[in-house]
């Protein structure tokens, strides 16, 4: 089930990751993302992959948006999108899953080209039974 969003809002998080985007760092793969993250407080956060030239350390767009908001007080989210110049809409990698659902759980995922191909799910329908881990803290 996806959770019930108005379109104007996935709209405006669409356009706020197209912009993040721009400031993507992807010299070694040519590929561009941009992400989007809305806090329930209403507060946007964008992020974009920043790649390393020791491959390995690379961000991707959608850690970076989390790690943001989550260094910026954020704690509750509704959406988070993703924007990449792909034919078809990218969803979010098997890592950013999982941070994704570490800090957000089950929020709604827009992901979109940037000529608008758009598809929305929610995170449990692309990360079912995901890995949780209650610590002390
Ligand atoms: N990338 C993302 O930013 N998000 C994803 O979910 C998948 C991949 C980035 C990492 C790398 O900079 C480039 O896309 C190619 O893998």
């Amino acid at each position: 089930m996806t959770a019930a969003l108005d379109d104007s809002v996935l709209d405006s998080l669409v356009e706020a990751a197209k912009a993040a985007r721009e400031f993507a760092r992807a010299p070694y793969s040519g590929f561009k993302v941009g992400s989007a993250l809305l806090a329930e407080d209403g507060r946007v956060f964008g992020g974009c992959n920043v790649e390393s030239a020791t491959y390995g350390l690379t961000v991707c767009g959608e850690r970076t948006a989390v790690f943001k908001a989550v260094s910026e007080g954020a704690r509750k989210f509704t959406a988070v999108a993703v924007v990449t110049g792909a034919d078809l809409p990218t969803p979010p990698c098997g890592a950013c899953r999982q941070v994704l659902w570490d800090q957000c759980r089950d929020i709604v995922v827009v992901m979109s080209t940037l000529n608008g191909k758009r598809k929305v799910m929610m995170l449990s329908q692309l990360y079912p039974e995901a890995f949780e881990f209650e610590g002390p803290e």
